[in-house]
Protein backbone atom coordinates (compact mmCIF):
# COMPACT_ATOMS: atom_id res chain seq x y z
CA UNK A 1 0.00 0.00 0.00
CA UNK A 2 1.28 3.63 -0.60
CA UNK A 3 1.37 5.41 2.30
CA UNK A 4 4.34 7.43 2.22
CA UNK A 5 3.81 11.33 0.62
CA UNK A 6 6.15 11.21 -2.51
CA UNK A 7 6.29 15.28 -1.90
CA UNK A 8 5.20 16.57 2.05
CA UNK A 9 3.40 18.91 3.34
CA UNK A 10 0.71 18.79 0.81
CA UNK A 11 -2.59 20.19 1.94
CA UNK A 12 -5.18 19.73 -1.22
CA UNK A 13 -8.00 17.81 1.49
CA UNK A 14 -8.27 20.79 3.84
CA UNK A 15 -11.69 22.10 1.96
CA UNK A 16 -13.51 24.23 4.30
CA UNK A 17 -16.81 24.33 2.63
CA UNK A 18 -18.78 21.19 1.97
CA UNK A 19 -20.61 20.20 -1.00
CA UNK A 20 -23.54 21.29 -1.38
CA UNK A 21 -24.92 17.66 -2.28
CA UNK A 22 -24.51 14.36 -0.17
CA UNK A 23 -23.11 11.88 -3.23
CA UNK A 24 -19.54 11.51 -3.80
CA UNK A 25 -18.40 11.77 -0.10
CA UNK A 26 -14.68 11.31 -0.81
CA UNK A 27 -15.12 14.03 -3.45
CA UNK A 28 -16.29 16.52 -0.75
CA UNK A 29 -12.78 16.77 0.82
CA UNK A 30 -10.90 18.10 -2.24
CA UNK A 31 -9.51 21.71 -2.54
CA UNK A 32 -9.83 21.21 -5.91
CA UNK A 33 -8.86 24.69 -6.34
CA UNK A 34 -5.65 23.80 -4.77
CA UNK A 35 -5.03 20.72 -6.71
CA UNK A 36 -5.13 22.74 -9.90
CA UNK A 37 -3.06 25.12 -9.14
CA UNK A 38 -0.45 23.15 -7.78
CA UNK A 39 -1.06 19.81 -10.36
CA UNK A 40 -2.78 21.65 -13.56
CA UNK A 41 -5.71 20.51 -15.39
CA UNK A 42 -6.67 18.10 -16.66
CA UNK A 43 -5.89 15.52 -13.77
CA UNK A 44 -6.96 12.21 -12.57
CA UNK A 45 -7.54 11.66 -8.90
CA UNK A 46 -7.58 8.58 -7.61
CA UNK A 47 -8.98 7.73 -4.05
CA UNK A 48 -7.02 4.92 -2.25
CA UNK A 49 -9.24 4.43 0.29
CA UNK A 50 -11.84 3.68 -1.93
CA UNK A 51 -9.81 1.03 -4.09
CA UNK A 52 -9.00 -0.96 -1.20
CA UNK A 53 -12.46 -1.19 0.62
CA UNK A 54 -14.00 -2.15 -3.22
CA UNK A 55 -11.38 -4.37 -3.20
CA UNK A 56 -12.36 -5.60 0.07
CA UNK A 57 -15.87 -6.75 -0.54
CA UNK A 58 -14.79 -8.57 -3.84
CA UNK A 59 -12.26 -10.52 -1.46
CA UNK A 60 -15.07 -10.86 0.82
CA UNK A 61 -17.54 -12.17 -1.44
CA UNK A 62 -14.99 -14.14 -3.16
CA UNK A 63 -13.12 -15.24 0.40
CA UNK A 64 -9.86 -14.82 -0.41
CA UNK A 65 -8.13 -11.13 -1.99
CA UNK A 66 -6.26 -14.11 -4.30
CA UNK A 67 -9.36 -14.61 -5.61
CA UNK A 68 -10.12 -11.21 -6.94
CA UNK A 69 -8.11 -9.95 -10.45
CA UNK A 70 -7.53 -7.09 -11.36
CA UNK A 71 -8.33 -6.73 -15.02
CA UNK A 72 -5.05 -5.05 -16.10
CA UNK A 73 -7.15 -3.59 -19.34
CA UNK A 74 -9.28 -1.21 -17.27
CA UNK A 75 -7.27 0.84 -15.53
CA UNK A 76 -3.46 1.47 -16.95
CA UNK A 77 -1.89 2.57 -13.65
CA UNK A 78 1.26 0.99 -12.12
CA UNK A 79 0.83 2.57 -8.44
CA UNK A 80 -2.91 1.53 -8.29
CA UNK A 81 -2.42 -2.04 -9.59
CA UNK A 82 0.37 -1.71 -7.05
CA UNK A 83 -1.88 -1.08 -4.26
CA UNK A 84 -4.13 -4.07 -5.01
CA UNK A 85 -0.66 -6.10 -5.64
CA UNK A 86 -0.07 -5.49 -2.26
CA UNK A 87 -3.04 -7.00 -1.34
CA UNK A 88 -2.56 -10.43 -2.91
CA UNK A 89 -4.73 -9.78 -5.97
CA UNK A 90 -4.16 -11.42 -9.52
CA UNK A 91 -4.47 -9.68 -12.98
CA UNK A 92 -6.76 -11.00 -15.99
CA UNK A 93 -4.45 -10.17 -18.48
CA UNK A 94 -4.97 -10.02 -22.52
CA UNK A 95 -1.46 -9.50 -23.79
CA UNK A 96 2.19 -10.04 -23.41
CA UNK A 97 2.45 -5.87 -22.44
CA UNK A 98 -0.71 -6.73 -20.08
CA UNK A 99 1.77 -9.48 -18.44
CA UNK A 100 4.40 -7.21 -18.06
CA UNK A 101 2.45 -4.66 -16.46
CA UNK A 102 1.30 -7.13 -14.28
CA UNK A 103 4.48 -8.05 -13.35
CA UNK A 104 6.01 -4.39 -12.68
CA UNK A 105 3.23 -3.88 -10.28
CA UNK A 106 4.38 -7.12 -8.02
CA UNK A 107 1.93 -9.85 -9.37
CA UNK A 108 3.62 -12.86 -10.01
CA UNK A 109 2.40 -15.56 -12.99
CA UNK A 110 0.63 -18.09 -10.39
CA UNK A 111 -1.53 -15.62 -10.11
CA UNK A 112 -2.58 -14.80 -13.91
CA UNK A 113 -4.55 -15.37 -16.20
CA UNK A 114 -4.15 -14.85 -19.33
CA UNK A 115 -7.19 -14.40 -22.18
CA UNK A 116 -7.35 -13.23 -25.85
CA UNK A 117 -9.91 -13.81 -28.40
CA UNK A 118 -6.26 -13.77 -30.08
CA UNK A 119 -4.21 -15.04 -27.85
CA UNK A 120 -0.71 -15.78 -28.38
CA UNK A 121 0.17 -19.47 -27.93
CA UNK A 122 3.69 -18.74 -26.89
CA UNK A 123 2.76 -16.53 -23.86
CA UNK A 124 0.19 -19.03 -23.11
CA UNK A 125 2.27 -22.14 -22.51
CA UNK A 126 5.05 -19.71 -20.59
CA UNK A 127 2.45 -18.78 -18.29
CA UNK A 128 0.92 -21.93 -18.05
CA UNK A 129 4.48 -23.54 -17.18
CA UNK A 130 5.05 -20.44 -14.71
CA UNK A 131 2.38 -21.60 -12.58
CA UNK A 132 -0.32 -19.25 -14.88
CA UNK A 133 -4.12 -19.33 -15.78
CA UNK A 134 -5.29 -20.03 -19.28
CA UNK A 135 -8.38 -19.15 -20.60
CA UNK A 136 -9.08 -21.10 -23.92
CA UNK A 137 -12.14 -20.29 -26.01
CA UNK A 138 -12.19 -21.75 -29.76
CA UNK A 139 -11.08 -24.86 -30.63
CA UNK A 140 -8.61 -24.29 -33.27
CA UNK A 141 -6.45 -22.86 -30.39
CA UNK A 142 -7.15 -25.57 -28.39
CA UNK A 143 -5.67 -27.81 -31.10
CA UNK A 144 -2.64 -25.86 -31.90
CA UNK A 145 -2.00 -25.50 -28.18
CA UNK A 146 -2.30 -28.89 -27.70
CA UNK A 147 0.02 -29.24 -30.16
CA UNK A 148 2.76 -27.17 -28.75
CA UNK A 149 2.49 -28.34 -25.63
CA UNK A 150 2.68 -32.09 -26.27
CA UNK A 151 3.72 -33.69 -23.54
CA UNK A 152 5.55 -31.33 -21.49
CA UNK A 153 3.91 -31.14 -17.45
CA UNK A 154 2.83 -27.70 -16.69
CA UNK A 155 1.96 -26.56 -13.35
CA UNK A 156 -0.42 -23.54 -14.33
CA UNK A 157 -4.75 -23.90 -14.97
CA UNK A 158 -6.47 -24.37 -18.02
CA UNK A 159 -9.98 -22.73 -18.04
CA UNK A 160 -12.92 -22.91 -20.29
CA UNK A 161 -14.27 -19.71 -21.66
CA UNK A 162 -18.41 -20.48 -21.62
CA UNK A 163 -21.09 -18.81 -23.33
CA UNK A 164 -24.29 -20.05 -21.88
CA UNK A 165 -27.18 -18.75 -23.33
CA UNK A 166 -28.64 -16.57 -20.89
CA UNK A 167 -31.53 -14.13 -21.76
CA UNK A 168 -32.52 -10.62 -20.22
CA UNK A 169 -29.06 -9.54 -19.69
CA UNK A 170 -30.26 -6.17 -19.17
CA UNK A 171 -33.23 -4.41 -17.22
CA UNK A 172 -32.76 -1.25 -19.02
CA UNK A 173 -31.86 -0.75 -22.22
CA UNK A 174 -29.01 1.59 -23.54
CA UNK A 175 -27.28 2.57 -26.82
CA UNK A 176 -23.21 1.39 -25.55
CA UNK A 177 -24.98 -2.27 -24.57
CA UNK A 178 -24.08 -2.55 -28.19
CA UNK A 179 -20.43 -2.36 -26.97
CA UNK A 180 -20.62 -4.47 -24.11
CA UNK A 181 -22.47 -7.31 -24.56
CA UNK A 182 -19.67 -10.11 -23.78
CA UNK A 183 -22.29 -12.79 -23.30
CA UNK A 184 -24.45 -11.93 -25.62
CA UNK A 185 -25.84 -15.37 -28.24
CA UNK A 186 -23.49 -14.96 -31.00
CA UNK A 187 -20.81 -12.95 -29.47
CA UNK A 188 -17.35 -13.48 -30.32
CA UNK A 189 -16.71 -14.36 -26.64
CA UNK A 190 -16.38 -17.78 -25.51
CA UNK A 191 -17.39 -21.64 -26.66
CA UNK A 192 -20.87 -22.32 -27.06
CA UNK A 193 -21.89 -24.41 -23.34
CA UNK A 194 -23.79 -27.19 -25.65
CA UNK A 195 -20.96 -27.79 -27.50
CA UNK A 196 -18.46 -27.92 -24.31
CA UNK A 197 -18.55 -31.95 -23.90
CA UNK A 198 -17.78 -32.71 -27.35
CA UNK A 199 -14.23 -30.20 -26.81
CA UNK A 200 -13.87 -31.46 -23.36
CA UNK A 201 -13.50 -35.16 -24.72
CA UNK A 202 -11.65 -34.56 -27.38
CA UNK A 203 -8.76 -33.09 -25.95
CA UNK A 204 -5.77 -34.40 -24.00
CA UNK A 205 -4.95 -31.22 -21.94
CA UNK A 206 -6.67 -31.03 -18.77
CA UNK A 207 -9.07 -28.52 -17.75
CA UNK A 208 -9.81 -27.49 -14.34
CA UNK A 209 -11.15 -24.01 -14.71
CA UNK A 210 -14.95 -22.71 -16.45
CA UNK A 211 -15.09 -18.87 -17.12
CA UNK A 212 -17.82 -16.95 -18.56
CA UNK A 213 -17.93 -13.17 -18.70
CA UNK A 214 -21.56 -11.99 -18.96
CA UNK A 215 -21.29 -8.76 -19.95
CA UNK A 216 -19.75 -5.38 -18.80
CA UNK A 217 -22.41 -2.38 -17.26
CA UNK A 218 -24.44 -5.12 -16.09
CA UNK A 219 -27.43 -3.75 -13.89
CA UNK A 220 -28.81 -6.68 -12.19
CA UNK A 221 -27.57 -9.62 -10.00
CA UNK A 222 -29.77 -12.43 -11.82
CA UNK A 223 -27.70 -12.02 -14.95
CA UNK A 224 -24.42 -13.83 -12.65
CA UNK A 225 -26.85 -16.44 -10.77
CA UNK A 226 -28.07 -17.63 -14.03
CA UNK A 227 -24.45 -17.60 -15.40
CA UNK A 228 -23.47 -19.49 -12.15
CA UNK A 229 -26.29 -21.79 -12.25
CA UNK A 230 -25.19 -22.52 -16.14
CA UNK A 231 -21.65 -22.89 -14.77
CA UNK A 232 -23.07 -25.61 -11.80
CA UNK A 233 -24.75 -27.60 -14.08
CA UNK A 234 -22.31 -27.79 -16.78
CA UNK A 235 -19.53 -29.13 -14.13
CA UNK A 236 -21.69 -31.84 -13.54
CA UNK A 237 -22.20 -32.73 -16.54
CA UNK A 238 -18.45 -32.54 -17.28
CA UNK A 239 -17.46 -34.47 -14.15
CA UNK A 240 -20.26 -37.37 -15.20
CA UNK A 241 -18.60 -37.40 -18.50
CA UNK A 242 -15.39 -36.78 -18.60
CA UNK A 243 -12.25 -37.22 -17.01
CA UNK A 244 -11.30 -33.77 -16.55
CA UNK A 245 -11.82 -32.13 -12.62
CA UNK A 246 -13.26 -28.76 -12.45
CA UNK A 247 -12.73 -27.15 -9.41
CA UNK A 248 -12.31 -23.02 -9.85
CA UNK A 249 -15.01 -21.65 -11.21
CA UNK A 250 -14.14 -17.59 -13.13
CA UNK A 251 -17.21 -15.29 -13.02
CA UNK A 252 -15.63 -12.76 -14.79
CA UNK A 253 -16.40 -9.23 -14.35
CA UNK A 254 -19.47 -6.97 -15.15
CA UNK A 255 -21.02 -5.41 -12.19
CA UNK A 256 -21.97 -1.89 -13.21
CA UNK A 257 -21.46 1.58 -11.32
CA UNK A 258 -23.53 4.27 -11.71
CA UNK A 259 -22.24 7.05 -13.75
CA UNK A 260 -24.75 9.82 -12.73
CA UNK A 261 -27.54 9.95 -10.55
CA UNK A 262 -30.19 8.68 -12.58
CA UNK A 263 -28.64 5.49 -12.91
CA UNK A 264 -29.40 2.54 -10.63
CA UNK A 265 -27.14 -0.23 -10.46
CA UNK A 266 -26.41 -2.96 -7.67
CA UNK A 267 -24.01 -2.50 -5.32
CA UNK A 268 -21.30 -4.94 -4.70
CA UNK A 269 -23.28 -5.81 -1.33
CA UNK A 270 -25.95 -7.01 -3.49
CA UNK A 271 -24.15 -8.91 -5.87
CA UNK A 272 -22.49 -10.95 -2.62
CA UNK A 273 -25.78 -11.53 -1.36
CA UNK A 274 -27.06 -12.78 -4.54
CA UNK A 275 -24.69 -14.94 -4.98
CA UNK A 276 -22.78 -16.50 -2.09
CA UNK A 277 -24.97 -18.81 -0.51
CA UNK A 278 -25.33 -20.47 -4.56
CA UNK A 279 -21.28 -21.09 -3.70
CA UNK A 280 -20.12 -24.55 -3.53
CA UNK A 281 -17.61 -25.88 -1.46
CA UNK A 282 -16.03 -28.05 -4.03
CA UNK A 283 -14.97 -25.13 -5.95
CA UNK A 284 -12.88 -21.78 -5.71
CA UNK A 285 -14.71 -19.17 -7.14
CA UNK A 286 -12.67 -16.34 -8.66
CA UNK A 287 -14.20 -12.31 -10.93
CA UNK A 288 -12.52 -10.26 -12.63
CA UNK A 289 -14.37 -6.92 -11.41
CA UNK A 290 -13.14 -4.08 -13.56
CA UNK A 291 -16.14 -1.34 -13.63
CA UNK A 292 -17.13 -2.07 -10.01
CA UNK A 293 -13.45 -2.21 -8.68
CA UNK A 294 -11.83 1.02 -10.30
CA UNK A 295 -15.20 3.11 -11.52
CA UNK A 296 -15.89 5.18 -8.24
CA UNK A 297 -12.75 5.69 -7.17
CA UNK A 298 -11.61 8.11 -9.36
CA UNK A 299 -12.55 11.44 -11.00
CA UNK A 300 -11.22 13.69 -13.21
CA UNK A 301 -10.82 17.20 -12.24
CA UNK A 302 -11.43 19.95 -15.91
CA UNK A 303 -11.18 23.38 -16.55
CA UNK A 304 -13.82 25.53 -18.13
CA UNK A 305 -11.44 26.90 -21.24
CA UNK A 306 -14.03 29.09 -23.41
CA UNK A 307 -17.48 30.26 -22.88
CA UNK A 308 -19.61 30.82 -25.37
CA UNK A 309 -23.17 31.29 -27.30
CA UNK A 310 -24.03 29.73 -31.34
CA UNK A 311 -27.06 31.27 -32.14
CA UNK A 312 -28.18 31.13 -29.04
CA UNK A 313 -26.51 27.69 -27.87
CA UNK A 314 -24.23 28.05 -24.68
CA UNK A 315 -21.56 26.24 -25.06
CA UNK A 316 -18.50 25.69 -22.02
CA UNK A 317 -15.72 23.46 -23.67
CA UNK A 318 -13.01 22.17 -21.50
CA UNK A 319 -9.78 20.69 -21.56
CA UNK A 320 -10.38 17.35 -21.73
CA UNK A 321 -12.88 15.65 -23.80
CA UNK A 322 -12.49 12.02 -26.13
CA UNK A 323 -9.36 12.01 -25.69
CA UNK A 324 -9.80 10.44 -22.19
CA UNK A 325 -13.80 10.24 -22.26
CA UNK A 326 -14.33 7.79 -25.49
CA UNK A 327 -16.79 6.05 -23.99
CA UNK A 328 -18.17 8.96 -22.94
CA UNK A 329 -18.60 10.60 -26.35
CA UNK A 330 -18.16 8.22 -28.76
CA UNK A 331 -20.18 4.85 -26.98
CA UNK A 332 -22.72 6.74 -25.16
CA UNK A 333 -22.08 6.72 -21.55
CA UNK A 334 -23.77 8.93 -19.43
CA UNK A 335 -21.34 10.64 -17.53
CA UNK A 336 -22.16 13.47 -14.34
CA UNK A 337 -20.83 16.36 -14.37
CA UNK A 338 -19.98 18.41 -10.93
CA UNK A 339 -19.45 22.05 -10.18
CA UNK A 340 -16.79 23.18 -7.33
CA UNK A 341 -19.18 23.36 -5.04
CA UNK A 342 -20.63 19.95 -5.98
CA UNK A 343 -23.82 20.46 -7.39
CA UNK A 344 -24.05 18.31 -10.50
CA UNK A 345 -24.74 19.80 -13.59
CA UNK A 346 -28.24 18.86 -14.78
CA UNK A 347 -29.26 16.77 -17.72
CA UNK A 348 -31.82 19.12 -19.48
CA UNK A 349 -30.99 22.33 -20.77
CA UNK A 350 -30.00 24.09 -24.20
CA UNK A 351 -26.65 24.11 -23.29
CA UNK A 352 -23.70 21.88 -23.62
CA UNK A 353 -20.32 20.87 -22.53
CA UNK A 354 -17.52 20.00 -25.00
CA UNK A 355 -14.00 19.01 -24.93
CA UNK A 356 -11.18 20.46 -26.48
CA UNK A 357 -11.00 18.44 -29.59
CA UNK A 358 -11.68 19.28 -33.74
CA UNK A 359 -14.49 17.17 -34.09
CA UNK A 360 -18.56 17.83 -33.53
CA UNK A 361 -18.86 14.53 -31.81
CA UNK A 362 -16.43 15.85 -28.50
CA UNK A 363 -19.45 16.41 -26.72
CA UNK A 364 -19.40 15.53 -22.34
CA UNK A 365 -22.84 16.96 -21.56
CA UNK A 366 -25.33 17.31 -24.60
CA UNK A 367 -27.91 18.83 -22.79
CA UNK A 368 -27.58 21.21 -19.64
CA UNK A 369 -27.92 24.36 -18.55
CA UNK A 370 -24.75 26.48 -17.95
CA UNK A 371 -26.27 29.87 -16.29
CA UNK A 372 -23.57 30.87 -13.90
CA UNK A 373 -20.45 28.67 -15.45
CA UNK A 374 -17.69 30.61 -16.58
CA UNK A 375 -14.36 30.92 -18.24
CA UNK A 376 -11.50 29.60 -15.09
CA UNK A 377 -14.06 27.32 -13.45
CA UNK A 378 -12.98 23.74 -12.28
CA UNK A 379 -15.49 20.69 -13.40
CA UNK A 380 -15.04 17.78 -11.75
CA UNK A 381 -16.10 14.85 -13.60
CA UNK A 382 -16.92 11.55 -10.95
CA UNK A 383 -16.65 7.73 -11.94
CA UNK A 384 -13.86 7.66 -14.50
CA UNK A 385 -11.86 5.01 -13.06
CA UNK A 386 -12.42 2.66 -15.35
CA UNK A 387 -12.17 2.33 -19.65
CA UNK A 388 -10.95 6.29 -19.97
CA UNK A 389 -6.92 6.35 -19.52
CA UNK A 390 -7.18 3.29 -21.00
CA UNK A 391 -9.26 3.63 -23.94
CA UNK A 392 -7.54 7.21 -24.50
CA UNK A 393 -5.71 8.37 -27.46
CA UNK A 394 -3.82 11.97 -28.45
CA UNK A 395 -5.95 13.02 -30.99
CA UNK A 396 -5.17 16.72 -31.86
CA UNK A 397 -1.66 16.35 -29.90
CA UNK A 398 -3.57 16.27 -26.16
CA UNK A 399 -0.85 14.83 -23.97
CA UNK A 400 -2.21 11.95 -21.31
CA UNK A 401 -3.13 13.35 -17.90
CA UNK A 402 -1.56 12.78 -14.68
CA UNK A 403 -2.63 10.41 -11.71
CA UNK A 404 -3.10 12.57 -8.17
CA UNK A 405 -3.01 9.95 -5.28
CA UNK A 406 -4.81 10.80 -2.37
CA UNK A 407 -5.72 8.74 1.41
CA UNK A 408 -9.44 9.28 2.55
CA UNK A 409 -7.60 12.25 4.50
CA UNK A 410 -4.49 12.84 2.89
CA UNK A 411 -3.01 13.45 -0.65
CA UNK A 412 -0.43 10.69 -1.32
CA UNK A 413 1.14 12.43 -4.28
CA UNK A 414 1.22 12.68 -8.35
CA UNK A 415 1.33 8.62 -9.23
CA UNK A 416 1.22 9.19 -12.96
CA UNK A 417 3.01 12.38 -14.16
CA UNK A 418 1.09 14.01 -17.05
CA UNK A 419 3.06 13.05 -20.53
CA UNK A 420 5.46 14.52 -21.80
CA UNK A 421 4.59 15.00 -25.10
CA UNK A 422 9.05 14.47 -26.25
CA UNK A 423 7.87 10.89 -25.00
CA UNK A 424 5.47 10.53 -27.02
CA UNK A 425 5.18 7.71 -29.47
CA UNK A 426 4.90 9.75 -32.42
CA UNK A 427 8.02 11.06 -31.67
CA UNK A 428 10.04 7.94 -30.11
CA UNK A 429 8.94 5.72 -32.87
CA UNK A 430 10.60 7.83 -35.66
CA UNK A 431 13.49 6.89 -37.44
CA UNK A 432 15.26 9.84 -39.21
CA UNK A 433 16.20 9.29 -42.02
CA UNK A 434 18.36 11.68 -44.77
CA UNK A 435 15.02 12.87 -46.22
CA UNK A 436 16.55 16.54 -47.00
CA UNK A 437 20.17 15.40 -48.05
CA UNK A 438 21.31 16.27 -51.32
CA UNK A 439 23.03 14.25 -53.81
CA UNK A 440 26.10 16.13 -53.05
CA UNK A 441 27.43 17.06 -49.65
CA UNK A 442 27.20 20.68 -49.37
CA UNK A 443 30.12 21.49 -47.47
CA UNK A 444 32.64 19.17 -45.99
CA UNK A 445 34.00 20.87 -42.48
CA UNK A 446 37.70 20.16 -42.03
CA UNK A 447 38.68 18.57 -38.79
CA UNK A 448 40.45 22.25 -37.01
CA UNK A 449 36.93 23.71 -38.00
CA UNK A 450 34.83 21.04 -36.24
CA UNK A 451 37.02 21.03 -33.15
CA UNK A 452 36.53 24.95 -32.59
CA UNK A 453 32.79 24.24 -33.14
CA UNK A 454 33.00 21.35 -30.17
CA UNK A 455 32.38 21.19 -26.88
CA UNK A 456 35.63 21.69 -25.24
CA UNK A 457 33.64 20.53 -22.03
CA UNK A 458 32.33 16.83 -23.52
CA UNK A 459 35.59 15.74 -25.44
CA UNK A 460 38.42 16.61 -22.74
CA UNK A 461 37.24 18.41 -19.53
CA UNK A 462 34.61 15.29 -18.73
CA UNK A 463 37.60 13.61 -17.93
CA UNK A 464 38.02 15.13 -14.56
CA UNK A 465 34.30 14.90 -13.41
CA UNK A 466 33.98 12.55 -10.65
CA UNK A 467 31.78 11.44 -8.33
CA UNK A 468 31.05 9.21 -5.17
CA UNK A 469 28.18 7.51 -3.51
CA UNK A 470 27.60 8.47 -0.11
CA UNK A 471 25.11 6.74 2.79
CA UNK A 472 23.95 3.81 -0.24
CA UNK A 473 20.64 2.91 1.73
CA UNK A 474 18.18 -0.33 1.10
CA UNK A 475 14.36 1.80 2.13
CA UNK A 476 12.70 -1.09 1.16
CA UNK A 477 12.68 -4.26 -0.96
CA UNK A 478 12.80 -2.55 -4.54
CA UNK A 479 14.50 1.01 -3.08
CA UNK A 480 17.22 2.11 -2.72
CA UNK A 481 18.72 5.68 -1.27
CA UNK A 482 22.03 7.34 -1.70
CA UNK A 483 23.43 10.54 -1.18
CA UNK A 484 25.53 11.74 -4.56
CA UNK A 485 28.70 13.91 -4.53
CA UNK A 486 30.18 15.22 -7.76
CA UNK A 487 33.12 17.31 -8.49
CA UNK A 488 33.34 18.40 -11.77
CA UNK A 489 35.30 21.27 -13.55
CA UNK A 490 31.63 22.68 -14.54
CA UNK A 491 28.79 24.17 -12.82
CA UNK A 492 26.21 21.88 -13.31
CA UNK A 493 25.95 18.15 -13.60
CA UNK A 494 26.04 17.44 -17.16
CA UNK A 495 23.57 14.70 -19.11
CA UNK A 496 26.99 12.26 -19.75
CA UNK A 497 27.32 12.79 -16.41
CA UNK A 498 23.93 11.96 -15.22
CA UNK A 499 24.07 8.80 -17.44
CA UNK A 500 26.46 7.26 -15.76
CA UNK A 501 25.98 8.20 -12.32
CA UNK A 502 22.32 6.90 -12.61
CA UNK A 503 23.78 3.70 -14.63
CA UNK A 504 26.43 2.95 -12.06
CA UNK A 505 24.00 3.09 -8.87
CA UNK A 506 21.78 1.39 -10.65
CA UNK A 507 24.55 -1.67 -11.12
CA UNK A 508 25.37 -1.81 -7.46
CA UNK A 509 21.55 -1.85 -6.56
CA UNK A 510 20.58 -4.40 -8.82
CA UNK A 511 23.60 -6.65 -8.00
CA UNK A 512 22.92 -6.27 -3.83
CA UNK A 513 19.31 -6.91 -5.29
CA UNK A 514 20.15 -10.01 -6.70
CA UNK A 515 21.75 -11.45 -3.06
CA UNK A 516 25.89 -10.68 -4.26
CA UNK A 517 28.58 -8.95 -2.55
CA UNK A 518 30.03 -8.22 -5.83
CA UNK A 519 29.42 -7.84 -9.42
CA UNK A 520 30.89 -10.72 -11.59
CA UNK A 521 27.82 -10.94 -13.89
CA UNK A 522 27.28 -8.50 -16.65
CA UNK A 523 24.16 -5.98 -15.89
CA UNK A 524 23.23 -3.99 -19.14
CA UNK A 525 21.35 -0.99 -19.44
CA UNK A 526 19.25 -1.03 -22.63
CA UNK A 527 17.47 2.21 -23.03
CA UNK A 528 17.65 5.17 -21.22
CA UNK A 529 15.04 8.02 -20.93
CA UNK A 530 16.86 10.78 -18.71
CA UNK A 531 14.67 13.75 -18.55
CA UNK A 532 16.48 17.02 -16.66
CA UNK A 533 13.68 19.44 -16.21
CA UNK A 534 15.80 21.69 -13.55
CA UNK A 535 19.83 22.35 -13.62
CA UNK A 536 21.66 20.18 -11.08
CA UNK A 537 24.33 21.92 -9.65
CA UNK A 538 27.77 19.80 -9.41
CA UNK A 539 30.06 20.49 -6.66
CA UNK A 540 27.45 19.54 -3.83
CA UNK A 541 25.57 16.83 -2.38
CA UNK A 542 22.54 15.29 -3.94
CA UNK A 543 19.88 13.12 -3.11
CA UNK A 544 19.55 9.80 -5.33
CA UNK A 545 16.48 7.36 -5.33
CA UNK A 546 16.46 4.77 -7.49
CA UNK A 547 13.56 1.61 -7.79
CA UNK A 548 13.97 -1.27 -9.25
CA UNK A 549 10.58 -3.34 -10.28
CA UNK A 550 10.41 -7.20 -10.27
CA UNK A 551 12.18 -9.11 -12.18
CA UNK A 552 10.19 -8.82 -15.98
CA UNK A 553 9.47 -12.49 -17.36
CA UNK A 554 9.49 -12.56 -21.02
CA UNK A 555 8.48 -16.18 -22.82
CA UNK A 556 11.23 -17.73 -24.48
CA UNK A 557 13.68 -15.72 -22.64
CA UNK A 558 16.37 -16.67 -19.93
CA UNK A 559 17.44 -13.23 -19.38
CA UNK A 560 16.49 -10.99 -16.43
CA UNK A 561 14.66 -7.60 -17.10
CA UNK A 562 14.47 -5.02 -14.39
CA UNK A 563 12.94 -1.07 -14.95
CA UNK A 564 14.97 1.02 -12.92
CA UNK A 565 12.92 4.13 -12.07
CA UNK A 566 15.49 6.59 -10.49
CA UNK A 567 14.94 10.47 -9.54
CA UNK A 568 17.48 13.42 -8.01
CA UNK A 569 16.19 15.16 -5.12
CA UNK A 570 12.47 15.62 -5.72
CA UNK A 571 11.82 14.22 -8.47
CA UNK A 572 12.82 17.27 -11.02
CA UNK A 573 15.62 15.11 -12.89
CA UNK A 574 13.94 11.67 -13.30
CA UNK A 575 13.59 8.79 -15.91
CA UNK A 576 14.25 4.50 -16.13
CA UNK A 577 16.23 2.60 -17.41
CA UNK A 578 15.62 -0.78 -18.78
CA UNK A 579 18.17 -3.35 -17.50
CA UNK A 580 19.34 -6.75 -18.64
CA UNK A 581 21.12 -9.47 -16.23
C1 LIG B 1 -12.83 -11.26 -19.71
C2 LIG B 1 -13.15 -10.02 -18.98
N1 LIG B 1 -13.07 -10.02 -17.65
C3 LIG B 1 -13.36 -8.90 -16.94
C4 LIG B 1 -13.75 -7.73 -17.56
C5 LIG B 1 -14.08 -6.54 -16.71
O1 LIG B 1 -15.41 -6.21 -16.87
P1 LIG B 1 -16.11 -5.08 -16.05
O2 LIG B 1 -15.30 -3.87 -16.17
O3 LIG B 1 -17.43 -4.95 -16.70
O4 LIG B 1 -16.23 -5.54 -14.64
C6 LIG B 1 -13.86 -7.69 -18.96
C7 LIG B 1 -14.26 -6.47 -19.65
O5 LIG B 1 -14.43 -6.38 -20.80
C8 LIG B 1 -13.56 -8.87 -19.68
O6 LIG B 1 -13.65 -8.88 -21.02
Amino acid sequence: MITKSIQENQLVLDRTEPFSQGNHVWLQKLDIAKIAQKYSTPLYITNQTRLLENFRKFANLLDGENNVYLPVKTSPCLATYKVLAEQGCGADCASLREVQLAHLAGIPTARLSYYSPAPDLDLAVSLLQGGGSVIIDSASKLAALEEIIGQTPFSGKLFLRVNSPLYNSYLSKADYQKHTSHGALTSQFGFPSEEVISLLSSTKLPFSGLHSHVGTQMDNVEIFQESLDALHELCEVIHAITDHKIDVLNLGGGLGIAACKEDSFPSIAELSNALKPKFKSEFTYKMEPGNALFGNATALLTKVITRKSTRGKGWAIVDVGSNQLMKVTLAGFSQEVLLADGTSLPREGADSIAGPLCFAGDVILPETNLTGVEEGDLLLLPNVGAYCRAISNRFNGQAEPGTLMVEEDREIGLVYTSEDSHWEPVIQSYRPQRLNATDEPLEMLSEQQVDKLRSFYLHKQCADDTYSFHDFTKVSSEGYEMTVKVDSPVSFISAPLVTRIISDATVAAVVDSLGHDEKEMSVWGSRFNVSLNSILRSNRPHLLRIYLTPRLNLPQSKKREFIAYWQFGEGDSHGNILVVV
